[in-house]
């Protein structure tokens, strides 16, 4: 069979990132920029993005750090709390200022002190999203430190998200970052304009072994954390199947490189330089590039009724692997993801 040595795809939309604020949203933003026409901005900042006022200021902050004529489009999302205000939120959707609201699980993962601490208390909030059509977007892991961290996804499928989805039945909701087998059946079980999910490049290639390979590796720990092979191989075949329910979210989240080297390493792994050419990678190793469009381009513009993007991009095989550097901050630096396979495509 003849290898493929160029690929063009419509330009992709990156559902799922996190850009940050100051100095480090100056050094990371250029990688989400170029790389994608819009993207999702995650609302986990200290302090969080909790109403409409407050994303107006941070969407202000990410145009100015943008290079001039970058024509990249931040889509705004709120961070619920148990004390959202629904009237806030639902003029923040309406005036075009949100494109959609991000459930932490108090306690969950990075930054999420000020999350929701319990769902039913957010019902007329979800109710009010629900009527007006406005996306909610999940961490779905469950957070008890009885519940095993490898169990954590599983666990909210059954004790939160599938009530949650019977008490709101027309809520449009995007399961982040999944990472199990259950979770790709979960979603598959759902009709695809109310359920869908993002898969990030990181959770395609590494699996829970490659943690631990040969020393504990910080910089390939993120949360949800990788599980077990089989869970991998169900993730790359829900990408590779062309499915609308799934869809390219990258959920690159930048820390310096003290802060990942540490005893107490903080989970999130920075991918934004190298994500596409690792999804290229996956859907080659696959035998699945003509799926790859509508994961990366079709797909998640669908689901939240959007215009699929016009411009094309073309990418090449080369003959070597591809290096990417690591990003300055200050007297520091961010690492970029490092897959366990080398990667030969680049943007032409
Ligand atoms: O690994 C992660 N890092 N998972 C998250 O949910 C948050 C993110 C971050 O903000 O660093
Ligand atoms: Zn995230």
């Amino acid at each position: 069979m003849k290898t493929k040595k160029a690929l063009t795809l419509t330009k992709p939309d990156d559902w799922h990132v996190h850009l940050r604020s100051g100095e480090m949203l100056s050094k990371v933003l250029g990688d989400t920029a170029t790389n994608f026409n819009r993207a999702i901005v995650m609302p986990n900042l200290s302090p969080p993005i909790k109403t409409t006022a407050d994303a107006v200021l941070y969407k202000q902050e990410i145009e100015t750090a943008l290079i001039e004529n970058s024509d990249f489009i931040p889509l705004m999302t709120c961070y619920l709390t148990d004390e959202t205000d629904p009237d806030d939120l639902i003029s923040g959707f309406k005036t075009g200022v949100f494109t959609a609201a991000k459930l932490y699980p108090a306690g969950a993962t990075t930054n999420s002190d000020s999350g929701v601490t319990n769902v039913l208390l957010l019902d007329s909030v979800f109710s009010a999203m629900s009527d007006a059509g406005m996306p909610l977007l999940i961490h779905g892991e469950v957070v008890d430190h009885e519940i095993d961290i490898f169990d954590r996804e599983h666990k909210f499928i059954e004790l939160v998200l599938e009530p949650l989805r019977n008490r709101h039945p027309n809520l449009k909701i995007v399961f982040e970052h999944i990472t199990t087998r259950s979770a790709v059946e979960y979603v598959k079980s759902g009709q695809p304009d109310k359920l869908a999910a993002t898969i990030t490049p990181h959770h395609l290639s590494v699996n829970r072994s490659d943690l631990f390979a040969g020393g504990v590796r910080p910089h390939l720990y993120c949360l949800p954390i990788p599980k077990k092979e089989h869970h991998r191989v169900a993730l790359v075949e829900a990408a590779c199947s062309g499915d609308k329910r799934f869809f390219l979210g990258t959920d690159s989240a930048p820390h310096l490189i003290e802060e990942k080297e540490s005893a107490c390493g903080c989970a999130g792994i920075y991918n934004s330089p190298n994500a596409l050419q690792t999804y290229i990678a996956i859907f080659e190793q696959n035998n699945a590039l003509d799926k790859l469009n509508s994961f990366a381009a079709l797909n998640g513009p669908e689901f939240y009724n959007l215009q699929v993007n016009t411009e094309e991009v073309c990418f090449i095989k080369g003959a070597n692997p591809t290096s990417f550097d690591d990003v300055c901050v200050g007297d520091s630096r961010i690492k970029a993801f490092a897959p366990p396979f080398p990667l030969f495509w680049t943007v032409r």
